[in-house]
């Protein structure tokens, strides 16, 4: 079956491409390289040894992506286009709401059109906001802090909205705990083109010496060592959830909802620690205030996933940092080839 990836050059959607091909099918991409090279997809193509279909068009370009549609004639789409700064939905959210919703719209009449039924979307565990309780299940009140997240969530109320409105349609909506990591042949990986705004990409640099040393934000939290804890999880983990998420698409109708993240949070000192264990490089930081916004900890409870169609991470922590910097060695410069 032919699986059209929307964002499919971007972090995620490249480990899914790649997934999706592990699974015998065949994904097909599309993406405005907004924030994405067109080297990621030539990378795409060395390593399944065959050219990957890919389509420069913006989802929210209705007629294109009709075209693009009718001519691919797809039996699931992976939704995973979209802007994701949570800092820049602050400062220009009626450009998150336009191109994340009239995005999200527009696949779904495309699908419409040409009869596809199945959809898989990247939702964020963002859309729960602030814990009333740890860990976050799927039945956690959803409140987002952010425009961001709240793209997410009305994106999800959409996809129920379209879901209830016809016959026979599945739709899966995964919410993403935080990945990191990378392909294990460093040919695909995360490339932030601004100031980073994540962990990982902030450590790659220091341990690359283009910054001198991490801030650490707050060491104050009621965590275990002071520091903010995360549920990570490795990008090729989250990727073989979207293939399982597609199998459950296949044999099921209705929308299901599902964390994916590992269960297990680590503290920014864990993630230090194991990442200079990894890169044989010390990590210089810095503690610093709390940045406004960011809660004590967050991680999944992962068992639906686990139960429903038996997904289960099994890259751990150390795994995680060693193929993210295998991925910033061998490309210092991103995919500026
Ligand atoms: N990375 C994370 O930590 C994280 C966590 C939760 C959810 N998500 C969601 O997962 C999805 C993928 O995230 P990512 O980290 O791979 O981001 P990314 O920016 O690397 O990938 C998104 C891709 O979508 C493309 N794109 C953006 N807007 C588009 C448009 N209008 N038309 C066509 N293509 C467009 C970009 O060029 C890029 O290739 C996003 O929807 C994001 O909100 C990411």
């Amino acid at each position: 079956m032919k699986v059209i990836i929307t964002g499919g050059a971007g972090y995620i959607g490249s480990h899914v491409c790649l997934a999706v091909h592990r699974s015998g099918h065949t994904p097909v991409i599309i993406d405005n390289f907004s924030n994405s090279s067109p080297a990621c997809v030539r990378r795409l193509g060395e390593l399944i040894d065959d050219v990957v279909e890919c389509h420069n068009v913006d989802v929210c370009d209705a007629g294109m992506l009709n075209d693009v549609f009718a001519a691919v004639l797809p039996g699931a789409v992976i939704h995973c286009a979209g802007l994701k700064a949570v800092g820049e939905s602050f400062a220009d959210p009626l450009h998150y709401y336009e191109k994340n919703i009239l995005g999200a719209v527009n696949v779904l009449r495309a699908m419409d059109v040409v009869g596809t039924s199945r959809v898989i979307f990247s939702s964020s565990a963002t859309v729960y906001g602030d814990p009333e309780y740890l860990p976050y299940d799927e039945q956690h009140r959803l409140a987002p802090e952010n425009p961001y997240g709240r793209t997410k969530l009305f994106i999800e109320h959409l996809i129920h909205d379209w879901d209830k409105a016809g016959k026979n349609r599945s739709a899966v909506l995964l919410r993403y705990f935080n990945p990191i990591g990378a392909h294990p042949s460093g040919l695909i990986g995360e490339d932030p083109n601004d100031f980073p705004n994540n962990l990982m990409p902030y450590i790659l640099d220091v341990a690359a010496g283009k910054r001198p040393d991490l801030k650490v934000f707050g060491d104050d939290y009621q965590t275990p060592d002071g520091t903010g804890v995360r549920d990570y999880i490795h990008v090729e983990d989250l990727a073989d959830g979207h293939v399982a998420a597609l199998g459950y698409a296949v044999r099921h109708t209705g929308v299901g909802t599902f964390n994916l993240g590992t269960g297990r949070g680590y503290s920014v000192l864990e993630v230090i620690a194991a990442f200079e264990r990894a890169s044989n490089r010390q990590i210089p930081y810095e503690v610093v205030a709390r940045r406004a916004g960011d809660i004590a900890e967050f991680f999944a409870d992962a068992s639906k996933a686990s139960e429903t169609f038996g997904w289960s991470p099994n890259r751990d922590l150390d795994r995680m940092c060693a193929d993210a910097w295998n991925w910033r060695v061998k490309n210092p410069n991103g995919y500026s080839e």
